[in-house]
């Protein structure tokens, strides 16, 4: 089943930027360092999906480059499809383009690839596999 899995939100503080969501009253995750995407993340729970915090770990990073170009703000949507192998090789063969050629493996050994935003609306689309 697809789901909205996270919505990334780049950051350049997970102390500052956790706050508003304590005041709110939501638990979340303890930060942990993701060393391949140079970034430290909050996880924050919010019904059926999360707020995924990303405060960059290098000047060089992804993150810290869209900090420097656009500012704090959303930066990813991530939908949790049922098959993520098949639904790469059917993007790959529409044209679609994506950040990377092959599905990466995070953290927690989890499978992922981005989407670039100029194939999806202007939104940075990241795919995860349904566990
Ligand atoms: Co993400």
């Amino acid at each position: 089943m697809f789901q909205v899995d996270h919505i990334g939100i780049a950051v350049k503080s997970l102390a500052a930027a956790k706050e508003i969501y304590q005041k709110l009253g939501l638990d979340m995750s303890p930060e942990e360092t993701v060393e391949q995407e140079e970034v430290r993340v909050v996880m924050v729970p919010v019904g059926e999906t999360r707020l995924e915090l990303l405060e960059p770990t290098a000047d060089d990073s992804v993150i810290a480059r869209f900090l420097a170009k656009r500012g704090e703000g959303l930066h990813h949507l991530c939908l949790r499809v049922p098959d993520l192998t098949a639904t790469v090789e059917a993007l790959k063969r529409d044209g679609v383009r994506l950040v990377s050629d092959e599905i990466k493996i995070g953290a927690g050994g989890h499978r992922y690839i981005f989407i670039h935003a100029a194939s999806a609306g202007g939104v940075l689309l990241e795919l995860v596999e349904e566990h």
